[in-house]
């Protein structure tokens, strides 16, 4: 899909990335940096990859996709290479996510917008945010993202035994896109039974409707990269 872009849509491509909220770790993340390392992972990366070039199941119908599996398999790096094929194919209809923030420079494109949110990092905000005025607003903003957001990845859902609140909060973000048909790309280590206890089966439904769950095993890829620190 790469090779389609043409220099601008390129330069754009790399513009508004920055303006996802997308980890400097992942920054690059693509399906061709994306080495499976076992027959789940290669199944997984078609899935992915037959997922992102369906523009009319992700835009019309909200279609998403939820990857789930043990640590350190890729499903982080699987979802953020495909947001970004998704991206890349469809240059010409996203835009910034915001352009609020002058550090972005004066370049402005309108247009679809998506985020890469982190669970444990939203309820974390939300926590704080109930004692810290400060950061109210960031909490506020970051909950309009994920709601109104044409697609999103919610990063690693089921990492803690969430409160009444926070399922609340969670529950708030899944039901809207599901009402309307909004794509959600999720990732979690934790299996079914585990994830109904800790998100609630109202949470879990729509999740399984709203998307294709994809298995992604192997070993942890951590534990076997190269340091990128000198020894
Ligand atoms: N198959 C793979 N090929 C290339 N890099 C990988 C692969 N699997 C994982 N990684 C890298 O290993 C690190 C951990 O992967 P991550 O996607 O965070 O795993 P998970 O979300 O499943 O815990 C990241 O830096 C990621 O880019
Ligand atoms: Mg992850």
């Amino acid at each position: 899909m790469m090779m389609n872009m043409t220099s601008s849509s390129k330069d754009k491509l790399d513009y508004i990335w920055t303006t996802y909220g997308i980890p400097n770790r992942f920054a690059a993340a693509s399906f061709t940096n994306y080495y499976p390392t076992c027959a789940s992972q290669e199944s997984a990366r078609k899935v992915c990859l037959n997922y992102a070039r369906n523009d009319e199941a992700i835009f019309k119908y909200g279609k998403g996709l939820f990857l789930q599996g043990p640590v350190g398999t890729g499903k982080t790096h699987l979802s953020v290479a495909t947001l970004r094929a998704i991206v890349e194919s469809n240059i010409d209809t996203f835009g910034c996510r915001s352009s609020e923030n002058p550090i972005y420079g004066d370049k402005e494109y309108g247009g679809y917008s998506c985020a890469m949110i982190s669970t444990a990092e939203l309820l974390e905000l939300f926590r704080q945010s109930s004692s810290a005025k400060k950061l109210k607003h960031a909490a506020v903003e970051l909950h309009r993202l994920a709601k109104i957001s044409e697609i999103i990845i919610l990063d690693d859902i089921g990492i803690e035994y969430p409160s009444d609140w926070s399922q609340e909060l969670l529950f708030s973000i899944i039901d809207l896109r599901y009402r309307m048909q909004r794509a959600t790309i999720l990732t979690s280590n934790c299996a079914l039974k585990d994830l109904e206890e800790r998100l609630g089966k109202r949470i879990v439904s729509r999740v399984f409707q709203m998307c294709e769950g994809v298995k992604v095993e192997g070993e942890d890829y951590r534990k076997g990269a190269p340091s990128v620190l000198p020894l």
